[in-house]
């Protein structure tokens, strides 16, 4: 039988260099889609995941952050005086409880693969998730939701997969797809940002992965990869063969908001995915559509 999964990684280390000057002085994870930060996304897709413990692998700006998952007694205390009591609900009914929320911090920017080597003794050895806040899924079902169910079948690795165009397989951890079974696609190959004459297929990895503890291991033999950067994918490629391994095709629209276009698609389609919003927010998007 497979482990539960338990522990979720959050690395929130990167420079965010596309969206400066907003990332200057707070980690990109912080930027909101509609209202709520892209951190909270993923917390929020994890809880529903059923994970226990969230792991920041934070950089600079980390006090935003932990401020972000703390009580605000001061502004709740205001919300009070003023009678807004409706907003209470919306600051905390969401934080985390007592000893659930641990923070590590990645004291250089080195890569993702580093990043997901700070979290190493916090894990321990037992199988756990990463999720990329900056990889924002609209879905029925979490996806991390979907990926732990299919893991509680497959056990080993089971990374996140999409279909992408082939002229984009650069951007992306790029698998060499196996046997196909529903949704789960066996692993024979990984490469990070492959040309696209030598991309051995258009599945691209996506921020959300289950992991073995097997990696952390894996990622002490990886030196630096694509970008001068120590690369997850070439502690994961270190993997084939030795633990199950899958891709996942997850149910759900996945938007890249480390990139502005991807950030100014998703804040559209989470308003329109919002019943509050929906009706007022199409009447503008149609004024602007007509002025183009
Ligand atoms: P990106 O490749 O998007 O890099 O990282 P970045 O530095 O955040 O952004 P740009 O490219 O400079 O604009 C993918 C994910 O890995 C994390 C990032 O926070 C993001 O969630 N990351 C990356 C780290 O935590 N540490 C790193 O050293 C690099």
């Amino acid at each position: 039988m497979t482990k539960k999964v338990r522990k979720a990684v959050f690395p929130v280390g990167g420079l965010g260099t596309r969206f400066l000057p907003a990332t200057k002085a707070m980690p990109k994870e912080m930027l909101p889609v509609v209202d709520k930060p892209l951190i909270q996304y993923a917390v929020e897709e994890a809880r529903a995941a059923g994970i226990e413990q969230f792991i920041f692998v934070t950089g600079r700006g980390k006090g935003a952050l932990e401020d972000h998952f703390d009580h605000s007694y001061e502004l709740e205390d205001t919300l009070r005086a003023k009678n807004k009591a409706e907003f209470l609900d919306g600051i905390h009914s969401w934080l985390p409880t007592m000893g659930e929320v641990v923070y590590t911090r990645q004291m250089q920017p080195n890569g993702l693969g580093h990043a997901v080597q700070c979290a190493r003794h916090i894990v321990g050895d037992e199988p756990f998730a990463v999720l990329l806040a900056d990889d924002l899924i609209l879905s029925k079902t979490a996806v991390l939701k979907q990926m732990v169910d299919a893991h509680a079948e497959v056990g080993g690795n089971v990374i996140a997969v999409m279909e992408v165009p082939h002229e984009h397989t650069k951007r992306y951890g790029v698998l060499t797809p196996g046997k196909q079974s529903g949704k789960t696609i066996e692993v024979k190959g990984l490469v990070e940002k492959p040309d696209p004459s030598v991309a051995p297929s258009n599945y691209a990895v996506i921020g959300r992965y289950i992991l073995d503890a097997s990696v952390f291991a894996e990622l002490d033999h990886v030196g630096k990869g694509a970008g001068g950067e120590i690369q997850l994918t070439d502690g994961l490629a270190r993997m084939i063969g030795k633990v199950p391994f899958h891709g996942f095709s997850f149910e759900g629209t996945r938007f890249d908001c480390g990139d502005k276009i991807g950030f100014l698609h998703a804040n559209m389609a989470f308003a329109l995915d919002r019943a509050d919003i929906r009706k007022e927010f199409a009447d503008v998007l149609r004024q602007v559509a007509g002025t183009l």
